[in-house]
């Protein structure tokens, strides 16, 4: 068994954008710019937001982020988000999710400008994922594939199984696991709630992606000898013996679960990390398309 770390796959992924970024800084271009917009003061969301800050600068993006009080309404955000759409100076937008029960995420995800979609949950982007059209794709889903390719993880003609079926993570990621791609061409089943019989489908996957939010969900008797283990939960859960009074715990029963497979991601310290770095590629590629320079 050998643990996908994606503290050392992230960072490698960071260095090739920093290098990147430095050359463009030395031919006197301007550095790539993400704005998040955070609603309210949801405390998953700070953590994620912050650390999505701090690995912005620390590769030479320009990161601004965009506080609004819970009670801002819909017309209000999506005014704010009209205005990033008109700055130049901005590649990237990202709100971040979930948003209070008075707004239409769907509204706000569409009043995006596309070019500037580095979540990829535009639909124009799902649209152009699922046709094979290069896009920005869900920095998740995203993660995940850069985490095969740095450890070079077959997956042609293998069974994939996903469970959730999320826009985030679950849907795009069996599109990108059946794709042809250096990590795709896998065959893939998606589960879901409704799937009768998920235990046994789940043990037939050569690679299993568990993405429903159930803490502990995959357990030993559902994966099959030397599966590859991708981990995407991250559900808070109380803890009094914590400084923060929680852990953090994924989908995956990893204590049962890693002896069994040939690859695992923990939590936290794997998918988490690789998700940062699919965002960070694709505000580099939103610079890009706008500064006109060949990606
Ligand atoms: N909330 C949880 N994951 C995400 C994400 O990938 N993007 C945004 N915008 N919000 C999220």
């Amino acid at each position: 068994m050998q643990i996908l770390d994606g503290k050392i796959a992230a960072a490698a992924v960071k260095e090739n954008l920093k290098k990147e970024v430095d050359i463009l800084l030395a031919q006197n271009r301007r550095a790539p710019h993400l704005a998040v917009i955070l609603v309210g003061n949801n405390g998953a969301s700070e953590t994620y937001v912050a650390s999505k800050q701090k690995n912005c600068h620390e590769i030479g993006f320009i990161s601004t982020l965009i506080r609004l009080d819970e009670n801002v309404s819909e017309e209000g955000l999506l005014s704010e988000i009209k205005k990033l759409n008109e700055d130049a100076s901005v590649d990237g937008i990202l709100v971040q999710l979930p948003l209070p029960k008075h707004i239409s995420e769907k509204k706000v995800i569409e009043s995006i400008n596309p070019n500037k979609d580095v979540d990829g949950f535009h639909p124009v982007s799902a649209g152009n994922l699922v046709l094979g059209i290069p896009t920005f794709i869900p920095a998740t889903p995203y993660g995940i594939m850069l985490m095969l390719e740095h450890y070079n993880i077959p997956t042609k003609g293998k069974h994939a199984v996903v469970i959730g079926r999320s826009n985030i993570v679950g849907r795009p990621m069996s599109i990108l696991l059946s794709s042809n791609l250096p990590h795709g061409n896998c065959t893939v089943t998606i589960c879901h709630s409704h799937t009768p019989n998920l235990e046994e489908i789940c043990a037939q996957g050569d690679i299993v992606v568990a993405a429903l939010g159930k803490p502990g969900f995959v357990k030993a008797n559902m994966v099959k000898d030397g599966a590859v283990i991708i981990d995407v939960g991250i559900t808070r859960i109380e803890d009094a013996t914590k400084k923060k009074g929680f852990r953090i715990s994924g989908d995956v029963d990893f204590e049962e679960v890693a002896p069994k497979s040939s690859y695992i991601t923990p939590v936290p310290g794997g998918v988490g990390l690789m998700t940062i770095a699919g965002l960070l590629k694709n505000t580099l590629v939103a610079y890009k398309k706008a500064e006109g320079i060949e990606a």
